[in-house]
Order: C-alpha cells, then structure tokens, then sequence
C-alpha cells in the first residue's frame, strides 16, 4: 500500500477517508448486527468467541481491553468467565473496556437484553467510544488485551498493535480473532464462493444493504494471513507469538505476550 493510502474493501481509499467509511459501516448495521453475525455464521460465531474467552482466562481484579468491541459480546464471555473465577478464589471484580470508535455500535450493545447492561447488572463492564490507535488508556494498565473481528478494519494496524503493546502491563497477554485463510484449497473456494455470492446477499434481504457486507467480505480477503499477521505482531514487540485455527483457518486467534 502507497504512502497516505489506505484499503477499504478492494478499493484503495485515500488514509484519511477510511475511518469514516468504516465508521459509516458500522452505523448502518450496528442495530442488526449481532442477528446478522448468527445469520452469516449459522452461529459459529458464538463458539469461536467462546474459545477466544476461554483463552484470555479473565482472573478477578484483573483489567482488560476487549478493543474494537462493538456490541459487547466478547466482554459479556469475558465478565461471565471472571465472575466464575471469583465466585471460586474472591477477590475483586474484573474491569472489562469496551472501546469502540462507533456511538452506534456502544449504543446496540449496551440496548441488548433488554437494556440489561446496566452497571448493576455488569459492574464488570464499562464502555468508551475511542480508538484503536489512540487507546484512552495510561501505559502498562491493562493485564489482557482482545481485539475481534475488528483488526482489520484499521486504518493503520501496526499503531493499533503499538497502542496493545504500550498498554499491556510486562507479562500482560494479546488476543486478535480475525477471519483468516483457510488452510485447505477446498474450503478456501467453498468459503469464497459463500463468502462473495451469499453474505452481501443476506446484507440485502435482511438490512437492505449489500454494500456494508461487500466491503466486509473484501476487508476479509485483504488481510494479511496468519503468518504475516504473526509478523506483524513479532515486529510490534510481542513475544512468544503465535496462532490458533478455527474453523480450518477460516478464523485464527492470533496471541502473544508484552514481555
Ligand atoms: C465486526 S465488529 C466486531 C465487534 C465485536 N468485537 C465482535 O466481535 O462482535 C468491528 C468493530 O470494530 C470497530 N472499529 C473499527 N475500527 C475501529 C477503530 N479504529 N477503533 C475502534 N474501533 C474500531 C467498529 O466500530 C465495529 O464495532
């Protein structure tokens, strides 16, 4: 990508354009998109997210990042797992942010269940509207750091990834689940033809937007695979890194540790 460029989809947008365009994505589907989530991945989605929770391996008082984190439904896993784990050894509640740089997104999230999110309910869980590459956090705050399907949606990932690094607490732990690259020749076309004739065409029936979900098909293909993302997080400053496959590799949960 050229100097002040940026993707959007397959199209090469000028950088200063792409947070608002995804920005404006995220606006259009934000009130439908946890049921298009469980429409597009006949929910998958909510095992891969599960694994990813499980993972992180939320410990009471501990403070954690779920960066990119739309609607809540990483933060939700992460709060039941820390909840679990004090109700056994104590201690304090966990602090799970939320940060998103969508209103729209935040709003969905903390709508859901009936507006359930309330701080009562969640005393775990608190929301910010900010952004990935300027985290509104002190350095060497937060003991684990997620980021879901929101990764490739940055304009600059490699100052996200900075942004995780500088936040973590030495011995602090990085998770991305993103959409990654089938291992397999066969699933990789199987996936691409689903990927390309069936999810812009649900974007249509459902919300009346094909685009939104064309550009989210497209942002998938254009992310790096799981070696070069593992790259990319070895040259942030990440140790021990490494990957895990969902799927046949059609979702990986890369990790890493601020050593
Ligand atoms: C596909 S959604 C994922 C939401 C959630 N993590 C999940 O797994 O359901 C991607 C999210 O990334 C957010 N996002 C995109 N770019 C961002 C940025 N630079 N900083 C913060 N959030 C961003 C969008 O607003 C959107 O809510």
């Amino acid at each position: 990508m050229s100097e002040g460029r940026a993707s959007f989809g397959f199209r090469d947008v000028d950088a200063r354009e792409k947070a608002g365009l995804v920005r404006g994505v995220f606006d259009r589907v934000a009130g439908r998109y946890d049921l298009m989530n469980d429409l597009m991945s006949a929910g998958v989605h909510r095992v891969w997210k599960d694994m990813t929770a499980a993972r992180l391996n939320p410990q009471p008082g501990e403070v954690i990042v779920d960066c990119a984190g739309g609607t809540g439904d990483i933060a939700r896993r992460l709060a039941r797992l820390a909840r679990g784990a004090r109700a056994r050894r104590g201690g304090a509640h966990a602090r799970i942010l939320v940060v998103d740089f969508n209103a729209e997104m935040i709003a969905a999230g903390r709508a859901r269940d009936g507006g359930s999110y309330s701080k009562a309910a969640w005393p775990e869980i608190f929301w910010s509207v900010g952004d990935a590459q300027r985290l509104p956090l002190r350095d060497r705050s937060a003991d684990a750091y997620v980021i879901g399907f929101g990764i490739r949606n940055v304009t600059e990932i490699p100052r996200a990834l900075a942004e995780a690094r500088r936040v973590l607490k030495p011995g602090g732990r990085f998770l991305c689940l993103e959409f990654s690259r089938p291992a397999s020749g066969v699933l990789r076309a199987a996936y691409d033809a689903y990927s390309f004739k069936v999810i812009p065409r649900v974007g249509e029936l459902v919300l009346r937007d094909r685009d939104s979900y064309q550009y989210l098909v497209e942002s998938i293909r254009r992310f790096p695979d799981q070696p070069a993302f593992a790259r990319m997080l070895d040259e942030a400053g990440f140790g021990r890194t490494g990957w895990t496959n969902f799927s046949g590799g059609v979702v990986a949960l890369h990790h890493g540790w601020a050593l």
